[in-house]
């Protein structure tokens, strides 16, 4: 009979059993993210709260993920009838989504109020006695639903400040440096959870099976260098000069001043899009254009840029405005706007000295 030698190994500090045997099936020695929050609490001496925090997070994830999947067997998929806050247009699952993450975060008593894509104003949990606040996308790249491509949800966990009560808007309006915790769920060919808390990146594959999250994708890092970029070509000509410059210098390949060819991809899901950056690097724009100025950009800083913007530093990567940092924003309200540019590190470096250039020859012009 065979024996199994079992191989220790530490994966971002957590310890897995690898059979040496090839091809030895030793899932079940595979990390879950149960064990890994309990594994982080006790590193980092938490209360317990945060592991609580994010556990209805990860329950309220397999939830959308399980309506995601049934798509159109369970009636999901199509347009609700009703628009958000934004003026767009809800689909089905928009709005079931959002009613998933409200109940089931509402459950434990860990946060104060949320807030949502989907909901005007602040929600309000009562009888709560919560120390935290809970954003979130519930659905991104909705316009996927219908035609059975990757969609996600993205989260932002802030603190209640201190005197501060869950029920005004001001205790939200916190620069993303304060996120406690960030993440996005991506229901794509598999479902993941990606999450930081400020240690890193790490991702978490569901095993539909089981029903449980297993780490999959330890202490994910950018890539400083890439030669591929994300960015709706559809709206070229109301870009800015710093990035029509980019752009131009990235198609024109071996032949232009990058000296190598560029790919180019457009999931139409942000989620997406840094899920791939996170995998193998990239960068991802949403400029702020001469179309979409008056509003401040397309996506949204509290439940859009910022946790995104949180995932890619803890990854290594850099995520600006064009101008600043996405994460040293101080935001002006729950729905605000803003233009976003994350990714590899020496490409955001490099659009943010377009755009020094720029404003510095623009400066210069107005003299
Ligand atoms: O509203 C957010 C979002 O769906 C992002 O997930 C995505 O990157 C973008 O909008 C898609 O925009 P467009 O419709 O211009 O392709």
């Amino acid at each position: 009979m065979n024996e199994s030698r079992l191989a220790e190994t530490s994966q971002a500090g957590h310890t897995t059993t690898e059979s040496t045997i090839p091809g030895g099936n030793m899932s079940y020695k595979r990390v879950t993210l149960s064990q890994f929050l309990m594994e982080g609490q006790h590193r980092y001496g938490g209360s317990g709260t945060l592991t609580s925090l994010l556990t209805d997070i990860r329950t309220t994830c397999k939830m959308i993920s399980h309506e995601v999947n049934r798509g159109a067997m369970a009636g999901n998929m199509g347009v609700a009838g009703t628009e958000n806050v934004q003026g767009e247009e809800q689909k089905k699952l928009d709005v079931l989504a959002n009613d998933i993450f409200l109940h089931m975060t509402a459950q434990s008593g860990n946060y104060a109020a949320m807030a949502s894509e989907e909901l005007e104003d602040v929600h309000v949990v009562h009888g709560s006695a919560g120390r935290y606040l809970l954003l979130f996308d519930p659905l991104d790249g909705s316009s996927n639903i219908d035609i059975n491509i990757a969609v996600g949800s993205v989260f932002s966990i802030l603190r209640l400040p201190d005197g501060a009560s869950g029920e005004t808007l001001e205790s939200f309006l916190q620069p993303g440096v304060k996120q406690v915790a960030a993440g996005y769920a991506i229901y794509g060919s598999s479902t993941m959870l990606v999450l930081t808390t400020g240690h890193g990146v790490n991702g978490f594959t569901l095993d539909q099976n089981i029903g449980v999250f297993v780490l999959t994708h330890p202490n994910m890092r950018i890539p400083e260098d890439a030669s591929e970029f994300a960015i709706n070509a559809s709206r070229a000509r109301f870009w800015e000069p710093p990035v029509k410059r980019y752009i131009d210098e990235c198609l024109a390949g071996a032949e232009g001043p990058r000296g190598r060819d560029f790919n180019m991809r457009w999931v139409a899901a942000m989620v997406a899009e840094v899920h791939r950056i996170l995998c193998r690097g990239g960068v991802f724009m949403y400029p702020v254009d001469d179309k979409n100025t008056k509003q401040g950009g397309k996506l949204r800083l509290m439940y859009e840029a910022n946790p995104m913007a949180f995932i890619v530093e803890q990854a290594g990567g850099r995520a600006i405005t064009g101008q600043d940092r996405i994460l040293d924003i101080n935001p002006t309200g729950l729905h605000q706007r803003v233009g976003v540019i994350l990714g590899s590190k020496n490409e955001v470096d490099r659009l943010e000295r377009y755009h020094q250039d720029y404003e510095a020859t623009a400066g210069k012009a107005e003299v």
